[in-house]
Formats: C-alpha cells, structure tokens, sequence
C-alpha cells in the first residue's frame, strides 16, 4: 500500500449561512491521482483553496507529508511542495510561453501572478537553472517546444492549457492540483490532456488531485474517485466502486432536473 501524502480531517467551511463544506475527510496516496468530482456548488473548488490556504477552515486538519498544512500561511505551499492551476486560465497573453512557464518556478500559488513577475530578474544562476528545467523536463514532458518563444495570445486553448500545467510542474511539486483541466476541451484534446497527466505521474512522481466534470476523463485516468455533494463526502473508491453506488447516481440525476 502506498502511503498517504496528503490526508484531510473533518474540514468544515461556511460562507454566511452556506455550509460549503461539512465534516470534509479524505487521503490521497503517493503518485495516485484522485478526482473530486459533484455537482456545481457542490464544494470542490472551496476543498482546493483550503488545501492551498486561500480560504480558512472553522474546523478539521490537512496533513500532509506528515506536516501540519493549515498552521502554515498560503505563500509557503510551494516551498512544501504543492503547485495548483486554476478553473479559469490564468497565464499572461503578451508573454510567452517560456516566460509564463518561469514564473511558476518562483510563484507558485500566488493569487495575483503580478508579483510574481517582480521575481523576474532575480539571481542569474537560479534563472539559468530554471531555463534548462523548462527546456529539458517540462517543455519536453509535455510536448511545448514548438511553442516555447510564442506569445500566449495566439495559441489554442487546449496548449494554454498545457502550458498552465507546465507553469504548475516547473516548481517540481510533490502534489499537484489541477482545478478542471478537461473543462472547454474538445473530446481529442480530452485523450491527449489526460494522457499527459499520467504521464506527469509516471516521470517525475509527483501526486495529482484534480477536479472536473467530465466524467469519461476521470473515470479512465483516476485511482480514486472522491465525490462531494452539498460540501460532504458521498463516496469515495476506485471509478468503478463510485460509479455504482446509489447515492453518486442519485446525487447527479437530481443535478440535472
Ligand atoms: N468566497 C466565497 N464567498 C462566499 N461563498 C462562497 C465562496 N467560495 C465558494 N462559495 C460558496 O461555496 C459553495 C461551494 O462553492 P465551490 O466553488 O467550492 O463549488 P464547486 O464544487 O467548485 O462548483 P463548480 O463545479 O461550479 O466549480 C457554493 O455555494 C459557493 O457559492
Ligand atoms: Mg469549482
């Protein structure tokens, strides 16, 4: 049995009088990679931001690496070692993609990408350091060398997309979290970006914990499936232990009426 590198306890969220997440406990073994997944609103993307320390938790624990996580402010996650991409795109579309890419090597996790720019000339050794991580793993790793001194702008959404995964796996995280990495893609560019995702975890080790909807996606490429519904834990198992269980249908037929 692998061990587990992260492990969430009891987390509890409110927003006002919304319940976000109640009594939220789940792990996540070394060089898996587990999906959540539920309806919208259902607290995925709200579990994400405690584990990143954007939001706070009235109650419950996160471990990881048998490290207390939430005793430690949000700017120290990347020194841990975790590395998140967001919902909605987030790289600058006037520079290119090596650019963005080098900016996740000394941001990592920041909410406003600006400041990570400040970092941009930072010591000369470091830099070149980085520059060859992005030419010989990630551009590499993830099939971007034809792009590496284009402008962002231009390129399709599915490669802005590999390239937020780049950004992500260039500080070399021991836990990746992806926030709907199949959402707006067409299906071909389903296949590849999964593919490359597992491919991620065979090469460098790294653990990932990704959201999304789609659910051919996740139920081809996870080891675990954990669902939320309502901001608690349904079920969670293997993909094909989820996909049978009573209350996951439920939940999902009662989202579509
Ligand atoms: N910063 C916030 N302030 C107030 N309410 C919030 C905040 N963030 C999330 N919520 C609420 O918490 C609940 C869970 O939202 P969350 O974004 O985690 O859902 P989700 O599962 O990621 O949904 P989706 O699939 O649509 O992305 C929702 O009711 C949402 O409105
Ligand atoms: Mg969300």
């Amino acid at each position: 049995m692998a061990t587990d590198i992260l492990d969430v306890a009891g987390v509890n969220v409110a927003f006002g009088g919304i319940r976000a997440l109640s009594d939220v406990s789940l792990r996540v073994p070394e060089r898996s990679v587990t999906a959540v997944i539920g309806p919208n609103g259902a607290g995925k993307t709200t579990l994400f931001n405690v584990i990143s320390g954007f939001y706070r938790a009235q109650s419950g624990n996160v471990m990881f690496a048998g490290a207390d996580l939430l005793s430690q402010p949000a700017h120290t996650r990347s020194g841990v070692g975790i590395s998140r991409t967001f919902q909605n795109i987030a790289l600058f579309p006037g520079m290119t993609v090596a650019e963005n890419i080098k900016l996740g090597a000394h941001a990592q996790l920041r909410a406003n990408l600006f400041s990570a720019m400040l970092y941009l000339g930072s010591a000369a050794s470091e830099e070149r350091a980085i520059e060859r991580r992005i030419d010989e793993t990630v551009m590499t790793l993830l099939g971007l060398e034809e792009f590496r001194d284009s402008s962002v702008s231009g390129l399709p959404y599915g490669t802005q997309k590999r390239i937020e995964l780049a950004r992500a796996l260039i500080s070399q995280p021991r836990l990746l979290m992806l926030d709907e990495p199949f959402a707006g893609l067409p299906t071909a560019e389903k296949a590849k970006m999964a593919g490359q995702i597992r491919k991620v975890v065979a090469e460098t080790s790294v653990t990932v914990l990704l959201i999304d909807h789609d659910m051919e996606s996740i139920m081809n490429m996870s080891d675990q499936v954990v669902v939320l519904n309502f901001g608690q834990v349904i079920a969670a198992g293997t993909p094909g232990k989820v996909q049978a269980d009573p209350a996951v249908i439920e939940a999902y037929l009662g989202a579509e009426e």
